[in-house]
């Protein structure tokens, strides 16, 4: 993809990967995504805001082909995916200083054996001229690494905020078109990556609210011209309550842990509460965790093997904890042959999870109609809770 102008003087430079499916060899891609820099010029000075994803580098270092001159790099960010291309592009222009909190200068050093003398560091609320134009730097610790920040740009309103608002879509759209696939994609990559760190982003939208910002322009996904539609979903992922909803992800080896899920999902259904099954034997990761974004009931059902829970449920509940999303109630349901732990080795996995834990639902071999019932009745516990929460 070429260069493209946002602005007078204002640039979107990077890579769109089409193909890429899978992020940290864990998160899923599937509508792949793009690694956005973007070049803004002013009467002085030239600034390149964060690089590429190491796997793009000859498309970066295309686009920077016929420029002259590049003062500095400013990098949001020290992952990979924006800072990997770094090296490169100091090479081609050895005089730009790359331009970064404290906090990321250790951290890009340790990552890409950077000199130390290549770096600018700026404070919170620091500002740099490039002739005409201000660069404005806000610290937003914790967007999802601790060293982020963005970059503000007065005079053309425009908020650069790399990760922060970013979605994970590929597209040769420049700018945000369909609603509803970003709103999707940039859900997605909040859930899997931002969720526990929400009382951070809370303090980080608190400090962007009363800039005048017409634009977005993130280092993953499309360039918002409607800010509002972001800022909007991000207030609610963070700061709103959860939903009428359960979560329920679950496993299966002989298909009675399945007739239980069954019978749970209908009669969730049936008392009015919203409910989403994952089988985790081949769910998309970031699918669940969008919907533990929002959901106020997990419940986890797993068989029990080697004496424990299912590996895969074992799974589901490592991933829910590190995400420390905002349920109010955790639920354990399962069918065992002889015995076991999988509740305890479950409840063992989930100290983050600020949860009541429900009477767990456990049978010996297949449901009976003893068994059934029992889940008829947690169902209507969650639903007679949730209504005590207000969520319906
Ligand atoms: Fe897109 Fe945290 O890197």
């Amino acid at each position: 993809m070429n260069k493209r102008k946002l602005r007078d003087g204002i640039y979107w430079l990077g890579a769109i990967d089409w193909e890429r499916r899978l992020f940290d060899s864990l998160i899923p891609l599937p509508d792949g995504t793009t690694y956005n820099a973007y070049l803004v010029e002013g009467t002085e000075k030239v600034a390149l805001f964060d690089t590429v994803d190491p796997s793009k580098t000859e498309v970066l270092l295309g686009q920077l082909a016929d420029v002259p001159r590049l003062d500095y790099v400013i990098a949001h960010h020290a992952e990979q995916d924006h800072s990997g291309s770094l090296g490169s592009v100091l090479e081609k222009f050895p005089q730009a200083k790359v331009v970064c909190t404290p906090r990321a200068k250790e951290m890009l050093i340790d990552l890409l054996a950077l000199p130390e003398d290549v770096f600018l560091t700026v404070g919170d609320g620091e500002e740099l001229a490039l002739g005409g134009r201000m660069l404005r730097f806000l610290h937003t610790p914790w967007v999802h690494w601790p060293e982020t920040m963005v970059t503000y740009l007065a005079e053309d309103h425009i908020l650069f905020s790399c990760d922060f608002f970013g979605s994970h879509l590929a597209s040769s759209d420049l700018w945000v078109v369909d609603d509803c696939r970003v709103e999707e994609s940039a859900k997605r990559y909040f859930a899997e990556i931002m969720a526990p760190f929400r009382p951070q982003i809370e303090k980080n939208l608190e400090k962007i609210k009363d800039l005048e910002i017409e634009v977005i322009a993130p280092s993953h996904g499309q360039v918002y011209g409607r800010p509002r539609f972001i800022l909007n979903l991000y207030k609610d992922w963070v700061t709103g309550p959860p939903k009428n909803l359960v979560l329920l992800p679950y496993v299966s080896m002989h298909h009675s842990t399945r007739k239980m899920v069954d019978r749970l999902a209908t009669a969730l259904a049936d008392q009015g509460v919203r409910v989403e099954l994952f089988d985790l034997a081949v769910t998309d990761i970031g699918k669940m965790a969008m919907v533990l974004l929002d959901a106020a009931t997990i419940v986890i059902g797993t068989p029990t093997i080697l004496v424990g829970p299912h590996p895969l449920a074992a799974y589901a509940a490592v991933l829910a904890n590190a995400l420390r999303p905002k349920a109010r109630l955790l639920g354990i349901i399962g069918s065992y042959g002889w015995g076991g732990k999988a509740v305890e080795t479950l409840a063992s996995l989930t100290p983050n999870l600020k949860v009541e834990v429900l009477e767990p639902v456990l049978c010996k071999g297949l449901p009976r109609e003893s068994d059934l019932k029992r889940l008829d009745e947690l169902a209507a516990l969650i639903a007679r809770k949730h209504q005590e929460l207000g969520l319906f």
